[in-house]
């Protein structure tokens, strides 16, 4: 094994959560589901939400023991800056239909919470049997709308953070860590 790390990128401020705690807590979170999942009869959907959870659905789904199939969405969302409300739209659904199935949404970070309420709501409608979310970041403190979170990996202050499936402008997406950024001037 190659030990020897590479330096800071100088447009980040520190690294928030190291790999091996992100490992570590990816393994939790995983037995969670395992333990919460064990008696179901059809698969489990796992639907990820693209691209920021591509990096934690890899991991988590692979630490998985019970029935599962692997499923993504991509939405866009409107209205972020300036505005209280998020518009969501669906701009690729999934592949799986839902119905009578139990899905588990995995997301990158919960901010104000458009999003996953958008989502849980439209699979809800969907014949689904339960619809549950696992999400690997939250800022609490930029919450707008409540959201319920069954699985979460950690709570993180309000900073913009990248790696680990998460980007600034398409930037350090596929860092092992989750590190802050510092904000530019
Ligand atoms: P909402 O507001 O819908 O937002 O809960 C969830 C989405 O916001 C993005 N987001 C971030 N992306 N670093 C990122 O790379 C961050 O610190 C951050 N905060 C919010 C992300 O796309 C997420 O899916
Ligand atoms: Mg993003």
């Amino acid at each position: 094994m190659n030990t020897v790390k590479p330096p800071l990128s100088d447009d980040l401020a520190r690294v928030l959560i190291d790999e091996d705690s992100i490992s570590k807590r990816v393994s939790e979170l995983a037995d969670e589901i395992n333990a919460k999942y064990r008696n179901i009869e059809e698969p489990l959907i796992l639907v990820g939400v693209l691209k920021g959870s591509f990096i934690f659905m890899a991991d988590l789904v692979r630490r998985l023991t019970i029935p599962h199939v692997v499923d993504f969405i991509a939405i866009s969302s409107y209205g972020k800056k300036g505005t209280e409300r998020g518009e969501v739209r669906l701009l690729m659904d999934t592949r799986e239909n839902l119905a009578g199935h139990h899905v588990l949404i995995v997301e990158d970070i919960l901010d104000s919470g458009s999003t996953l309420s958008y989502l849980i709501r439209t699979f809800g409608a969907r014949g689904t049997k339960s619809v549950e979310t696992a999400v690997f970041l939250d800022k609490p403190a930029r919450h707008v709308i409540p959201v319920d979170i069954q699985f979460r990996g950690f709570e993180i202050p309000d900073v913009w953070v990248v790696g680990y499936g998460l980007d600034y402008k398409e930037r350090h997406r596929t860092l092992p860590y989750i590190a802050e950024m510092i904000p530019e001037k």
